[in-house]
């Protein structure tokens, strides 16, 4: 249970927050005013959370290169906010990368991701000029070539690499494990396989190898381990076909804490030592050190959101405990239902000085499985009217936002220097009809 029901922990809140009159404010904003001027449910962004950690990383990262995962979340103002920071950008669609392009992203900062990319998507990439495509499959490779030949240019092309690292995370975000749909075996030679495949098409230029070992990692060995195996097949395609690749994408996956207790890694310590761990190997066998990039996505805005919402009803249910409903749910958050992810709520509009209660954050949605914080002590006092708010919610949650049960889905708010401004406006009914005969 914990000791003061009103504190917000600084490690899970944006870092501009903080409470005034016993309300929360972010950005210098009152939630309540937030509340009042653009109603809930409502993600709130930290502009300045955001961009402070777009530098974090390019001071850790200095001789290499930063590039933010859109998937995360992506809107064009958060693209504006990556670009005018210096990072690069990672898209793994033709809807992603159009909205980058649509605020004059430079395509070459963008790297194409994704285990399935259509023609259409590789076509757009290779028009376009991005900075690196990521291939997954074999019969990517031969598309390309037939794309880049077409359309007369050589796309810089990376190969994603399957490392074998068991990466302790949820099942459905751990990605470098042998049986999962991405990249290709390192162990299976089919890694191998696809750099002969590149190196015979000239007009591909392999300039080096990806990996990412899933998401919301916090124990630093596996990220370790990755970037061993990566330099050391990169010694091997040296000493089997004499050539150099000059770079490494260790992808991303950096965990934030959600909740009391949660470690995260830190990201200076992360970069230091994957630096000295490809330095290393890259030296034991003579070979110049690869650049290295990272694409972090959770890490950069995760902690930069927070979701408001309005209590609706409370209903306890003797002897077990107290469902506080919100405005909101697994339509603006699934991961809980997902994931089983744990999230840190507390009340947002006032202080309490009532006594905790078991309670269950829980949505609208009609379903038993929709909750937002499934186990959570919670002000005996919460009323009706109440606004709650739900911290560490800035990453794949809009982004993952749903429709379900023809809810709107919420506006996100952008909040600095005591300001705020609609950055995606809320969908209306109207939306929620469009493109219906
Ligand atoms: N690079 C690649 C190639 C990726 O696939 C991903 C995430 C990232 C970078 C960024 O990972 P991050 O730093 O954000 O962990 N929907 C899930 C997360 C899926 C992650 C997919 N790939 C969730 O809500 O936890």
């Amino acid at each position: 249970m914990p000791a003061d029901l009103n504190a917000l922990r600084p490690a899970v809140w944006p870092r501009t927050s903080g409470r005034t009159d016993g309300a929360i404010t972010i950005g210098g904003v009152d939630v309540r005013d937030l509340a009042k001027e653009y109603g809930t449910p409502l993600y709130v962004l930290d502009e300045e959370d955001v961009r402070s950690r777009c530098r974090d990383y390019r001071a850790a990262f200095h001789d290499g290169e930063v590039h933010y995962a859109a998937k995360a979340f992506l809107c064009r103002e958060v693209a504006r906010w990556i670009e005018q920071e210096g990072l690069g950008l990672d898209v793994c669609s033709a809807g992603e990368l159009a909205v980058a392009l649509s605020v004059g992203f430079p395509p070459e900062r963008i790297t194409m991701h994704g285990n399935n990319k259509s023609l259409a998507e590789l076509e757009r990439a290779v028009e376009v000029g991005v900075g690196h495509i990521v291939v997954d499959s074999y019969e990517e490779i031969a598309r390309l070539g037939y794309l880049a030949e077409r359309h007369g240019s050589r796309p810089k092309v990376m190969i994603r690499v399957t490392v074998g690292v068991e990466a302790h995370t949820h099942e459905f975000i751990a990605t470098a494990h042998d049986d999962q749909k991405f990249g290709l075996s390192l162990s299976s030679g089919a890694a191998a396989e696809a750099v002969r495949r590149i190196l015979a098409l000239p007009q591909l230029e392999l300039v080096g190898l990806h990996s990412h070992i899933g998401s919301q990692i916090t124990d630093t060995a596996g990220f370790e381990v990755a970037a061993r195996r990566l330099a050391t097949l990169l010694v091997d395609i040296k000493n089997e076909h004499g050539v150099l690749l000059p770079e490494l994408d260790l992808g991303g996956g950096y965990g934030i804490p959600y909740v009391d207790g949660d470690e995260a890694p830190d990201i200076k310590v992360i970069a230091d030592g994957l630096r000295e761990i490809v330095a290393r190997t890259c030296r034991l066998a003579g070979l110049p050190v690869p650049r290295l990039t990272v694409e972090p996505g959770r890490s950069i805005v995760g902690l930069a959101g927070v979701t408001l919402y309005e209590v609706g009803t409370v209903k306890n249910v003797e002897g077990l405990r107290t469902y506080v409903s919100v405005d909101g749910g697994m339509s603006d958050n699934i991961r809980t239902a997902l994931y089983g992810a744990e999230y840190t709520a507390v009340m947002a509009s006032r202080e309490s000085p009532a006594r905790p209660m078991l309670s269950r954050l829980v949505g609208k949605h009609c379903e038993s499985g929709d909750m937002v914080v499934r186990d959570l002590w919670f002000p005996q006092d919460v009323s009706p009217g109440d606004l709650i708010a739900v911290a560490g919610t800035g990453a794949y949650c809009r982004s993952l936002a749903n429709n379900y049960n023809y809810l709107p889905k919420p506006a996100v708010v952008a909040v600095s220097g005591g300001r705020s401004r609609v950055i995606v406006r809320r969908e209306t009914e109207e939306d929620l009809l469009r493109g219906q005969l």
